[in-house]
């Protein structure tokens, strides 16, 4: 039966997730009803600018007092699309300590305070969702914190930003150089005017630290997560990986040890097999495969980003929260009872992919060979190009400790027969 009383939900921000949101609120208002089983209606808008006109959103709902709304007890539910860690994390807060549930899409807060949050929440015996957090519509929360929690995942690797795939994508299909990618990605919206969180990693690491958290179920910091961007990435790195028949993506990658009793988390760019189904994700698109014992290899894919994608998660959480708020149940709280170790990157085991500017005489790939074999790290294949006393050795290993690979390359840098380094690419995904 049809509860006739609304559900109260608050909405914090109207940007371009926001206004999704209270456009498909309305237009699917009785769907979203049938589905909850009782009406849902917005009673508050928080914005920034007032007098901006925002289609299909009543002007009386609008208020600048984001923290007034957030505490207003008959709210059921607060939605927070602002983003950014303050005021959100207040507003979050206060929306938990006055009886409501939460959903939020703020990855940042979340990769930097999860536990207080889920805190809050549990308090008052509130929900905290957040499927809109990682990679928009794809759903990948969710399935981690539920579908997959009898199960034992073992790692979580992804493109979990839409921007730097473009880029990469852009550089791999045209031969275009960082720059001119990125000047595309501009041009058609994808990069933001200051692409730094993007294109250095940040957002692909904040995703990191919350998917490894779920995953792992330990508590997974943006601190923890060891974070390289595609700034200098070259076009001659992509022609490489080509040669190799790979292509490079900037990835998310989440592991368990080996032995089980640690984890990582890191975000950097790779080379990856064509082969690899990773490696067909194009443009914009976000996809992340999960390796669990039980369940094997899964793979999501879909738009990691955008208006209408990310209101799709906020909107999924927003039914699950109501459902719960009218049975007087709730969903899954914080899961960080394992407490596993988050381990440095020298300890991560992977293979790598590195360029060399040498001398071409006599003696040179010996004394290469003998520093990587003296740092324990064991050569794959090398080839060299050369030409009127100039040559490139690219030397592709197999898995080694990150530490030790540091620690060859260090020493190669000091050898008088090796000009440069030209790149250091790790090779995943085979
Ligand atoms: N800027 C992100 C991306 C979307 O390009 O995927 C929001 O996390």
């Amino acid at each position: 039966m049809m509860r006739t009383r609304p559900l109260k939900v608050a909405l914090l921000g109207c940007g371009v997730v926001g206004s999704e949101v209270a456009r498909i609120m309305t237009t699917h208002a009785d769907d979203l009803a049938a589905r909850i089983g009782a009406p849902v209606e917005l009673a508050g808008v928080a914005v920034r600018r007032p007098d901006r006109v925002r289609e299909g959103v009543d002007p009386a709902l609008v208020t600048t007092d984001a923290a007034a709304l957030a505490r207003r007890e008959d709210i059921d539910v607060v939605i927070e699309v602002i983003g950014g860690v303050e005021p959100a994390r207040k507003l979050i807060t206060s929306a938990f300590e006055h009886g409501a549930s939460v959903v939020t899409a703020n990855k940042a807060l979340l990769a930097e305070d999860s536990p207080s949050l889920h805190e809050a929440a549990e308090k008052g015996g509130n929900d905290l969702y957040y499927e809109a957090a990682v990679a928009a519509a794809i759903p990948l929360v969710r399935p981690l914190r539920e579908s997959l929690a009898g199960d034992k995942v073992n790692r979580v690797l992804g493109i979990v930003n839409g921007t730097t795939n473009f880029i990469l994508d852009r550089m791999d299909s045209t031969g275009a150089g960082y720059g001119e990618a990125l000047d595309e990605a501009t041009a058609l919206g994808y990069a933001e005017a200051d692409p730094t969180a993007d294109v250095e990693g940040f957002d692909a690491a904040a995703k990191a630290a919350i998917l490894a958290g779920i995953a792992f179920h330990t508590r997974v910091r943006l601190d923890d997560v060891h974070r390289e961007g595609l700034t200098e990435i070259t076009a001659a790195d992509i022609a490489s990986a080509k040669r190799m028949g790979c292509t490079v993506k900037l990835l998310a990658i989440c592991e368990r040890a080996a032995d089980g009793r640690s984890v990582t988390a890191r975000v950097h760019p790779a080379m990856i097999p064509l082969s690899h189904p990773l490696a067909g994700v194009r443009e914009a698109y976000n996809a992340v495969f999960v390796e669990s014992d039980a369940a094997g290899q899964l793979m999501f894919y879909g738009p990691g980003a955008g208006g209408a994608p990310t209101a799709s998660a906020v909107l999924g959480d927003l039914v699950a929260a109501c459902r719960n708020k009218l049975n007087g149940s709730k969903g899954p709280g914080e899961s960080a009872y394992a407490q596993l170790p988050v381990s440095p990157m020298g300890d991560v085991v992977t293979r790598y992919h590195i360029s060399l500017d040498v001398a071409d005489k006599p003696g040179v790939l010996a004394q290469v060979a003998t520093t990587f074999a003296e740092h324990g790290v064991s050569i794959d294949t090398v080839r060299q190009q050369g030409k009127d006393g100039d040559a490139w050795l690219v030397v592709v290993t197999h898995s080694a400790p990150d530490a030790s690979l540091s620690a060859t390359v260090e020493a190669l840098r000091g050898l008088d027969t090796v000009r440069g380094v030209a790149s250091i690419m790790r090779v995943e995904g085979e």
